[in-house]
């Protein structure tokens, strides 16, 4: 049974292109089981008909605040206390203003002062709105006061730039809503996860990459789902099937998950680095198959550096709670220490590759734990259980 079954959604519609994506929206939701009642601004319905929205949700759509009509139904404080979440999709730079200042003079900002149900808001806006100042001071006071922020995405907008500011497919604010219902330790928080390896070609059938079977990460990935979160899980290639309810993002080489990390680790509370990442690449990729030489005995490949992912999102404007591995099969903790404080991690994983039995493509794994104040060993386990304890452990920290 889906954590939406019979769950009473108020989907408030403001003003955006993204409108229309509401629609599908409103069938999304009901598909994973829950009741919906719509809510438009003016503006709105510039860009959607209520008509479409009394359709698909099969119910009325409220759209005025001083309407007799409507208040002899459903009246504005019924509906505020019949909602189990708020939720505003789109939300518009305007609307999130208006929200922060707490103003009342519409139907949609009027429920949302009365509610005393959880309210999230799926911005939508021009990247250049989404990026100013203003926007991101309301977008922040919104935190603050615990109203849940789904996205935006980055890409291209309809009004041709590219950037930041689409709003989520609704399957995606789907998901998250879903999550908010969930209870566990990671219950509405979104965490990120990269395992497995990069492959980093030299010619159309040959690649540098490693052991890693991606089982560290996978294992995280369903703990973290199992504790409540909305998780992205970025994963190079593996023989692997993605755990249920959880996004998976394929990639192969490090810098197409430098991208998709950028992608969805914005905004997200917890971002965790369990791939083997190769750090040098080839400088260039071959076009076709490198014949063998028969005189030469040695041939030279010249490598360049990959990005950092880990510490790319580390060292973001607004950093996640940041998890790193460190996979030493020597001096392991202070390597380890020497991790955590050049890439800025809120938290290093230490494994002892050297060990026989865990680490690269082993059923198990022994780790230490290390932040700037503490360590903690955990004992060889099953990968399963060491993310649950891992996972656990994270969620007490962010909660902390
Ligand atoms: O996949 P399995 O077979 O289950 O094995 C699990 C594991 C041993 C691969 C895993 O537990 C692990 O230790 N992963 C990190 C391996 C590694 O590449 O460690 P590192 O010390 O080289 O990198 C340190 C950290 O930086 C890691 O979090 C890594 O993901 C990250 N990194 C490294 C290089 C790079 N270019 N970008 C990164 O983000």
């Amino acid at each position: 049974m889906s954590s939406l079954t019979n769950k009473r959604i108020l989907l408030g519609v403001t003003g955006g292109i993204a409108a229309y994506k509401s629609a599908d929206l409103v069938r999304r939701l009901q598909d994973a089981g829950a009741r919906v009642q719509v809510v438009m601004t003016a503006a709105a319905q510039e860009f959607i008909t209520p008509l479409t929205m009394q359709a698909l949700s099969g119910n009325p759509v409220h759209t005025n605040l001083l309407d007799p009509a409507a208040e002899a139904g459903m009246g504005h404080i019924q509906l505020a206390r019949w909602a189990d979440l708020v939720l505003i999709a789109p939300a518009s730079a305007d609307f999130i203003a208006r929200l922060v200042q707490g103003q009342a003079d519409d139907l949609l900002t009027t429920l949302c002062l009365a509610t005393p149900a959880p309210i999230a808001v799926a911005p939508a806006m021009n990247q250049g709105m989404w990026r100013n100042a203003s926007t991101q001071a309301n977008v922040d006071v919104l935190k603050q006061r615990k109203i849940h922020v789904f996205g935006p995405a980055a890409g291209e907008q309809a009004c041709g730039d590219i950037g930041l500011g689409r709003m989520l497919e609704a399957l995606q604010l789907v998901e998250a809503t879903a999550s908010l219902f969930v209870s566990g330790s990671l219950a509405g928080k979104k965490v990120v996860i990269t395992a497995g390896p990069t492959r980093e070609a030299i010619d159309p059938v040959r690649y540098i990459s490693n052991h890693s079977s991606g089982k560290m990460g996978y294992a995280l990935a369903q703990a973290a789902v199992e504790a409540g979160a909305q998780t992205v899980l970025i994963s190079g290639p593996t023989q692997l099937a993605a755990p249920e309810r959880v996004e998976c993002i394929s990639v192969i080489t490090a810098e197409e998950m430098l991208t998709a990390s950028l992608q969805h680790a914005l905004g997200c509370d917890v971002f965790i680095a369990a791939a083997a990442v190769a750090d040098y690449r080839p400088a260039q990729i071959a076009v076709h198959k490198i014949k063998k030489n028969a005189d030469a005995e040695s041939m030279l490949l010249e490598l360049v550096k990959n990005p950092d992912i880990v510490a790319t999102i580390a060292a973001l404007e607004k950093k996640p709670f940041t998890v790193g591995f460190a996979a030493e099969s020597e001096n392991l903790i202070a390597y380890a220490q020497g991790k955590l404080t050049r890439k800025n991690l809120d938290l290093v994983i230490a494994n002892n590759i050297a060990d026989a039995g865990i680490g690269f493509n082993a059923d198990e794994n022994a780790v230490t734990v290390i932040d700037k104040e503490y360590q903690q060993v955990l004992t060889q386990r099953s990968k399963q259980q060491l993310a649950r304890d891992l996972i656990a452990l994270i969620a007490q920290k962010i909660a902390d």
